[in-house]
């Protein structure tokens, strides 16, 4: 079968763009399956760096046709600007794109107030990316959310007021700001509507009929399974399922069509936003690896909290979501470094290791860490796993081990063309 989740096993950040990109020019379909415009998707070509918050990552590749499927949430100023960049570059995009007719639509609202929900928190807040992303999935929830397929019906103007109504009590009545107006809202969706119009497609068919005729679909994951709104670290989660689990209800499709899952780590750990982070690294350390790993977010610009790979975790987040092989990202980060820590377990006070914890464990124990020898040379210029030094070999070899996975893709630098393919990489 030719199907494949790739999806982030920590915080997110794990370099989910730059694969999909480099994975799109073998693959027919690449399909964002959840999460919205709190993603930011990196892909380096040519010099040129590009930020997808809700164009799936792959659209570069002339070859390949991207979909929106019904788990997303979707901000069309969002999408517009991306197709303005894509525009400026000459990259046809239109006759290629899909957007299924059940996504929902973030409104100006949801922004609006999912900043003033965030910021009432005050020293409890998650840190959200402030792009309404909560408050989308959560009236999709409650039966309040306007869906792609509503802009084209007669009731348009109906259904939003009743929306705008209870949003505007919630603003003006617990928060005290000002509320927006319905026929603002309206006329900026009645341009949307326009030109998603021709794109709009039943994905779930579309990934139903590539798979059985035998093309090849990659579902791309956003976000990491530690964010995860059922299995991660509630409530410092995001509100969608960015695992593999969650392939089959967000693009619709049986999980029997999803072949294989490949898993993304970086080669040490960060996270944005507020929420436990057990091998964080304080001082010099962390504003080392900021600044080696340029760890400031894609969306938001926040610096990123850095600390070590946490192996108890990764084996969590490998098994939760059947996770055939690895890739490796971002290893050239590590190579001016003497020594490497890695946790391999947590110290529970009853003496007993935990080689695995899952991120509902706000208190997992004491992390034990294992120090490893630097390489102390680049790995930006490898073009084979051979060509890596010998420890950065040893490295990726003992990660693999220890999660008892294959690794088939390292990552050693920004640029599409740094990506190391290992012999066990079924694509
Ligand atoms: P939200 O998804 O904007 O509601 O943010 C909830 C939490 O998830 C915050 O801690 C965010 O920083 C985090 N988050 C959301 N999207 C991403 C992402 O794409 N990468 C990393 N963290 C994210």
């Amino acid at each position: 079968m030719n199907s494949l989740a790739l999806i982030g096993l920590q915080w997110g950040d794990e370099g989910k763009g730059k694969l999909v990109d480099w994975l799109s020019a073998r693959f027919d379909l690449d399909i964002r399956y959840q999460g919205g415009p709190n993603a930011g998707h990196t892909v380096v070509v040519n010099g040129k760096k590009w930020v997808f918050h809700q164009m799936p990552a792959g659209i570069l590749n002339p070859g390949i046709n991207v979909a929106i499927a019904a788990g997303c949430i979707l901000h069309p100023e969002t999408l517009f600007k991306e197709w303005e960049e894509l525009d400026a570059d000459g990259v046809e995009y239109l006759s290629r794109t899909f957007i299924d007719p059940r996504v929902n639509i973030i409104l100006p609202q949801h922004r609006l107030l999912d900043r003033l929900r965030d910021e009432a928190r005050g020293k409890n807040k998650i840190g959200t990316t402030g792009r309404g992303i909560g408050p989308c999935y959560e009236d999709k929830h409650a039966y309040y959310g306007l869906r792609i397929g509503d802009l084209f019906s007669a009731s348009l103007d109906q259904r939003l007021e009743i929306i705008v109504d209870h949003h505007n009590a919630i603003i003006e009545k617990v928060y005290g700001a000002d509320g927006v107006e319905k026929k603002t809202v309206l006329e900026g969706l009645e341009v949307a509507a326009e030109r998603i119009r021709p794109l709009v497609a039943d994905v779930s068919n579309l990934a139903y009929e590539y798979i059985e005729s035998g093309k090849k679909v990659l579902f791309e994951g956003a976000q990491g399974v530690l964010l995860d709104i059922d299995h991660g670290s509630y409530p410092f989660v995001t509100s969608s399922n960015p695992g593999a689990i969650f392939v089959p209800t967000g693009v619709g499709i049986s999980p029997k069509l999803v072949a294989r899952v490949l898993g993304l780590t970086k080669a040490y750990a960060t996270r944005v936003g507020a929420g436990p982070f057990p091998t964080e690294a304080s001082g010099e350390l962390e504003a080392r690896l900021q600044k080696l790993g340029q760890e400031f977010g894609a969306a938001t610009g926040r610096r990123r909290r850095c600390g070590w790979l946490d192996l108890p975790l990764l084996r969590y987040a490998v098994r939760l979501n059947g996770v055939d092989g690895l890739a490796i990202t971002k290893l050239d980060v590590l190579d001016s470094f003497d020594r490497l820590k890695v946790c391999t377990g947590y110290r529970q006070p009853d003496g007993t290791v935990k080689g695995e914890i899952t991120p509902r464990d706000f208190d997992p124990g004491e992390p034990v860490y294992e120090e490893i020898e630097g390489w102390k040379k680049t790995t930006s210029e490898a073009d084979n796993f051979e060509d890596l030094p010998s420890q950065a070999q040893d490295y990726i070899r003992w990660i693999s081990t220890q999660v008892d996975i294959p690794v088939w893709m390292v990552s050693v630098g920004q640029d599409r063309t740094k990506t190391i393919a290992l012999p066990d990489l079924p694509f």
